[in-house]
């Protein structure tokens, strides 16, 4: 296993209930160092270029409109398959679906407000990442 690092997003939802520092617990117990984090505002022209790759899907409008709602909190974690781990961590997109002791299962209200965003792929965390962070940034 190759150390990685992933682009997460503590979602409007979730920074509206307080949540930013349960949801840090978990990755730092499942051994993800947070090595960038800041909070903030996307505006809806950052919302729809950083879910550009949903634009053709139903619910692309609603959810950049949701994302630019409120704070989020963006943040680069790091660690031993830290993609996958936290996709674990997360559970199902649909917090419906999720297993019990996910983020999702225990946080998310609805697929949408589903509380926390993770990179899919290495090549995708890449882009992701630089989108928010740049390498001074990033102090591992
Ligand atoms: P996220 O990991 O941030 O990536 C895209 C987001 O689209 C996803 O989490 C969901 O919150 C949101 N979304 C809203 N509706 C749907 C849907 N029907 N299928 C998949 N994702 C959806």
């Amino acid at each position: 296993m190759a150390v990685e690092r992933t682009l997460s997003i503590i979602k409007p939802d979730a920074t509206a209930r307080n949540l930013t520092g349960q949801i840090n617990a978990r990755f730092e117990a499942a051994e993800l160092r947070i090595v960038a984090q800041k909070r903030i505002r996307m505006n809806r022209e950052q919302a729809d270029m950083f879910y550009a790759v949903h634009k053709e899907r139903a619910f692309y409008g609603d959810l950049c409109e949701f994302m630019a709602s409120g704070p989020v909190v963006v943040q680069v974690l790091e660690g031993e398959d830290a993609i996958a781990r936290n996709r674990e961590l997360m559970g199902d997109t649909n917090p419906a679906n999720a297993d019990e002791g996910t983020i999702r299962k225990d946080f998310g209200e609805s697929i949408e407000a589903n509380s926390v965003h993770g990179s899919d792929s290495p090549e995708t965390a890449e882009w992701e990442i630089a989108c928010f962070f740049s390498r001074i940034e990033i102090i591992g």
